[in-house]
C-alpha cells in the first residue's frame, strides 16, 4: 500500500550552526531596524504635537486631509467632523497610509527580518521553532493590503490637491510658487509612484485575465506597472523619507525657523 506523502512540517529550516554566512549579513536588517526606529519616533512625535503643520498654502502630508474639529477652515479644504476634538488631525487619518505601508509586501519582508528575525537572513538560524506564516490573527490581517491600496489612492488624490493649491501665495492669490510647492509636488509624485508600483496594483490592472491578447490596454498598463514594480523597494524608502522631509520643511517654515524660498 502506498503511503500518503507526509504533510510539510510546521517548523523552520534547521541549521546547526548560528549561520552559514561569511559576509556581514546582519548589516541590512540592522540598518532597516535603525531607520524604521527613527521613522516611528518622528511620526509619533509629529502626529501628537498638533502644531506647525500648516503655513499659508502648505499643509503637512501627515495632517492632510485635516478633518478634526480643531482644524481651522484655513487648515482644511474639506469637511470637518464636529465631534472629533479629542484626537489630533494626524492621528485621525494615520490608519490609512500606515495600514498601506505596514501591510506592504516589501515592508513586511523588511520588518520581519529587522525586528522579528523571521527569518533574519538566508542561511542564518532562526530563534523561532514554529512557522505559521500569515495564517492567524494578527498576521492574517496582512491580507487587507489589497483594500489599503485603494485607500492609499484616495490619500494620494488629497495630497495632489494640496500640491496644486500650493501654487497660491500666503494671502491666497494664485500664480505663485515656493520651495514648499516643489516639495509638495515631489511628495505627491513619489506617493503615486510608490502606490502604482504596488503588487496589488499590478494584480488590479493585469490579474484574472486568461489572455492578454484580448485585453491590449490592460496588457499595456500591466507592463508599465510591472516596470515600476521592479523598483518598488526603492520607491518605498524614498517616498517614506520624502513624506518625513515634507513634514519637517513645512514645520520649520510654520514655526518661523526658516523662510520659504519664493521662486515667483
Ligand atoms: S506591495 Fe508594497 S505597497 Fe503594495
Amino acid at each position: 500500500m502506498t503511503q500518503a506523502p507526509a504533510a510539510p512540517a510546521k517548523t523552520r529550516a534547521q541549521i546547526k550552526e548560528a549561520t552559514l554566512r561569511k559576509d556581514p549579513w546582519w548589516r541590512q536588517p540592522a540598518v532597516t531596524a535603525a531607520f524604521l526606529g527613527v521613522v516611528v519616533v518622528y511620526l509619533t512625535w509629529a502626529s501628537l504635537v498638533n502644531a506647525d503643520y500648516v503655513w499659508g498654502p502648505y499643509i503637512s502630508p501627515l495632517y492632510s486631509p485635516c478633518l478634526a474639529a480643531t482644524c481651522t477652515p484655513g487648515d482644511s479644504s474639506f469637511f470637518l467632523i464636529p465631534w472629533l476634538t479629542w484626537l489630533t488631525p494626524a492621528i485621525i487619518i494615520i490608519g490609512g497610509p500606515m495600514g498601506f505601508r505596514l501591510t506592504c509586501y516589501y515592508y513586511r519582508k523588511a520588518y520581519y527580518r529587522a525586528f522579528w528575525r523571521a527569518p533574519a537572513a538566508c542561511a542564518v538560524r532562526e530563534p523561532h521553532a514554529r512557522y505559521t506564516g500569515e495564517t492567524r490573527i494578527p498576521l492574517i490581517l496582512q491580507n487587507l493590503h489589497r483594500y489599503f491600496f485603494w485607500i492609499a489612492l484616495t490619500f494620494n488624490a488629497f495630497l495632489t490637491y494640496d500640491a496644486v493649491i500650493a501654487f497660491r501665495s500666503y494671502g491666497g492669490q494664485w500664480g505663485h510658487m515656493g520651495l514648499g510647492t516643489l516639495v509638495l509636488i515631489i511628495n505627491a509624485a513619489l506617493l503615486w509612484l510608490y502606490s502604482l508600483s504596488c503588487h496589488a496594483c499590478r494584480h488590479a490592472v493585469g490579474g484574472r485575465l486568461k489572455h492578454f491578447s484580448s485585453h491590449p490596454v490592460r496588457y499595456r498598463m500591466w507592463t508599465l506597472v510591472s516596470r515600476l514594480n521592479a523598483r518598488h523597494m526603492e520607491l518605498a524608502w524614498i517616498s517614506l523619507t520624502w513624506v518625513l522631509l515634507t513634514d519637517l520643511y513645512i514645520r520649520l517654515v510654520a514655526s518661523g525657523a526658516i523662510t520659504d524660498l519664493r521662486f515667483f
